[in-house]
């Protein structure tokens, strides 16, 4: 049987580089002859990302309940973890996700209000003791993040259109589960110029991922 694959997640509010930076994850690791799956959440499949729109759709008519968008998210998550993440896990390949349950206690936990021990009977649920080797979490103040999205100039989706308060609360519930779990969440200084945040994001998968060889 194939060596479990690692599981990489990197993580953070609106705009701080996710999917810049998961390119070099991703590269980083593909230079060292490792298979690579590279995916993001909500969605990752067809059907998730079915329901990562039914998330992102801006309330219209009908706003979406806190609970109706807690349980989306771990449905989305629980699809895609049985169709892409698990496999590739057990084949031995490595899995490079943009966000993933961190996001939801960050969003769903610290921005919407819902308690963390409810996210944490769902993630016991749907996870059943699987959870990432190394997270990156990218952190910079909100207002810079947020004009970096706005030179994107992409229509603001559902959560884009949270109030300041949303967005630090986002934030404080990040960096306190990176204070809770430092062996797994890194924190990475997003506010830097892209060559300088990349230079750090190698250096801890160096250091990570010779530890793991
Ligand atoms: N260190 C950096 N300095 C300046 N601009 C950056 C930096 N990193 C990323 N950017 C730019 O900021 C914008 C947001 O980056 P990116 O899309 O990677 O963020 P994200 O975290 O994936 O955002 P979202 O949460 O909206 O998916 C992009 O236009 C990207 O080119
Ligand atoms: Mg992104």
């Amino acid at each position: 049987m194939a060596v479990r694959g690692r599981f990489i997640t990197l993580e953070g509010g609106e705009g701080v580089g996710k999917s810049t930076n998961l390119a070099r994850v991703v590269a980083w690791l593909e230079a060292r002859g490792l298979e690579v799956v590279q995916t993001r959440e909500p969605g990752g499949t067809p059907r998730a990302e079915a329901i990562r729109r039914l998330l992102l759709d801006p309330d219209v008519e009908e706003p979406l309940d806190v609970d109706a968008e807690l349980l989306l998210v771990f449905a989305a998550r629980a699809q895609h973890l049985a169709r892409v993440i698990r496999p590739a896990l057990e084949r031995g390949a490595w899995v490079v996700c943009d966000r993933f349950t961190d996001a939801t206690f960050a969003y769903q936990g610290g921005g919407r209000g819902i308690d963390p021990a409810r996210i944490a009977e769902l993630e016991r649920f749907v996870q059943r003791g699987l959870a990432p080797d190394l997270t990156l979490l990218l952190d910079m103040p909100i207002e810079a993040a947020r004009a970096r999205v706005a030179l994107r100039g992409e229509t603001p989706d559902r959560f884009e259109r949270e109030r300041g308060e949303f967005f630090s609360a986002v934030r404080q519930a990040y960096l306190a589960r990176a204070t809770a779990a430092p062996e797994r969440i890194a924190v990475v200084d997003a506010s830097r110029p892209l060559a300088a945040v990349g230079e750090q994001i190698d250096a801890l998968l160096a250091q990570r991922v010779s530890a793991w060889r």
